[in-house]
């Protein structure tokens, strides 16, 4: 396993590229299965979950290759349906190939994903929207059979508890591409990735209307062509690096961004203190301040992000009095919480929120990512704390930050990769 080992407390400066949209492309990935010509994309950031989303894709009977960040992919045995346990239980995400197996090889079996560290995160709103399309859908052994020899366009409302679905309005919206008719999703998901993944489709001849809102409508084609498409740039990435630029106080610019995609990001950095600068048009420069404490809700899209959340925690743990942090979204999304703590932070988690009293400098530790975005957290903990940090399971972080440590150490951190045998936890012991 690798780690990272950061030399804390140093101002980063400079600029740094930010990389294509990973839950852009994982959706885009599964959207090739709706043709059964070859698909090129470009602008693909270089992660495990891609390399993953391909792995899948060739258990699908496709051909991929992946250089240079172009990534191409030919369907060449479309009798293939079965998407197995052993790679969808690694990622979510993955789930999203049973609606175009659906639409265009009429049936599909896809492992359930089950939870994950972040929370439940259950795919009813998927299944009912699959339903409401007329596909029969039985589960059985952990895996959903799904199949229908024809789709009819509906009126489908897709919002939850928790309101609208991400993964679920891409899988429904990609179900319906040869409905017969038309298919009106409302409380669709309005997250830009969304957008892009509409935008990808109709360059392969699909007809869709609204995405990026809350209603979408699908009128059904008779079939899709292969075509080339960019990925958009990840605003998760930028709001990861944007939080370094403020933690360490320095003067860092994003480029390749979509400022607009990071409204609300940005809005609650400055309240935290830190200059934004986004006149130019795919550039947002960063100038860290003194950090001001601020409270934060997390929203679906436009409101704050619950992928920031974790870095934001990250931020105010140094900032100069009480914030509180709450996530909508998941939760029990606080797994960086007690880790921070053992940094010298001050958080106490309460329900869904984390209560920050700000402290005045971190000190480093050896601490333990635990998914994406809370181990992102903890290197940017560790990139303003005093002494070294390390930061361990980095796997996780490979999974959505292409070269994370590369691009710090251009911004001037001191951060390198490690590998490293992991112990035998205490509490594994205690287990055993
Ligand atoms: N939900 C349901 N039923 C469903 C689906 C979702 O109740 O069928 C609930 C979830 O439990 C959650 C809420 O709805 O409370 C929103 O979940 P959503 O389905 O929107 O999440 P997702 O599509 O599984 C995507 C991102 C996540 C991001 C969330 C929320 C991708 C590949 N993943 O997940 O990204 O946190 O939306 O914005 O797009 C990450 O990148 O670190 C990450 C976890």
């Amino acid at each position: 396993m690798y780690k990272f080992i950061i030399e804390g407390d140093r101002e980063l400066n400079g600029s740094v590229r930010i990389s294509g949209s990973k839950n852009a492309v994982l959706p885009i990935l599964a959207a090739t299965l709706l043709t059964n010509e070859q698909s090129v994309l470009h602008n693909v950031p270089d992660l495990a979950d891609v390399k993953l989303m391909l792995e899948i894709l060739e258990e699908l009977g496709c051909k991929t290759s992946f250089a240079n960040g172009t990534v191409v992919v030919k369907p060449i045995d479309i009798s293939r349906t079965l998407a197995s346990y052993e790679l969808v239980s690694q990622m979510r995400a993955s789930f999203c190939v049973l609606g175009p197996l659906l639409a265009n090889r009429k049936r599909a079996t896809v492992s359930l994903p089950g939870g994950c560290v972040i929370g439940v995160r259950p795919v009813d709103l998927h299944l009912k929207g699959m339903r409401e399309l007329g596909a029969k859908i039985e589960i059985e052994h952990g895996y959903v059979h799904a199949s229908a020899d024809k789709l009819v366009g509906k009126r489908i409302f897709l919002g939850g508890n928790a309101g609208s679905t991400v993964t679920g309005t891409a899988n429904v919206m990609m179900a319906a591409i040869f409905a017969e008719g038309t298919t009106i999703i409302e409380q669709a998901a309005p997250e830009p990735e969304l957008e892009s993944l509409a935008q990808f489709l109709t360059k392969m001849g699909a007809k869709i209307k609204g995405a990026g809102s809350h209603k979408i409508e699908i009128e059904g084609v008779e079939n899709l062509t292969g075509t080339e498409f960019t990925i958009m740039p990840d605003r998760m990435e930028a709001a990861t690096f944007a939080v370094a630029a403020a933690i360490t106080h320095g003067d860092v610019t994003l480029t390749n961004v979509v400022p607009e995609h990071l409204f609300a990001v940005l809005e609650k950095l400055n309240e935290a203190g830190a200059e934004i600068d986004f006149s130019n048009n795919d550039e947002i420069r960063i100038i860290g301040k003194d950090i001001r404490p601020t409270d934060i809700v997390t929203f679906p899209y436009p409101g704050f992000p619950t992928d920031a959340q974790a870095p934001f925690v990250a931020l105010l743990s140094v900032a100069s009095g009480l914030s509180i942090v709450t996530d909508t979204i998941y939760p029990d999304r606080f797994m960086h919480v007690a880790e921070m703590n053992r940094m010298g932070a001050n958080i106490r988690k309460q329900n869904n929120s984390a209560i920050i009293t700000g402290v005045k400098a971190l000190s480093g530790a050896p601490v333990m990512g635990s998914d994406l975005r809370a181990t992102a957290s903890l290197v940017l903990a560790g990139l303003v704390a005093k002494g070294t940090t390390e930061v361990h399971r980095i796997y996780h972080l490979d999974r959505g930050y292409e070269k994370m440590e590369v691009k710090l150490q251009k911004l001037g951190a001191q951060i390198e990769r490690a590998e490293y045998t992991p112990r035998r936890r205490k509490s594994d012991r205690q287990a055993a």
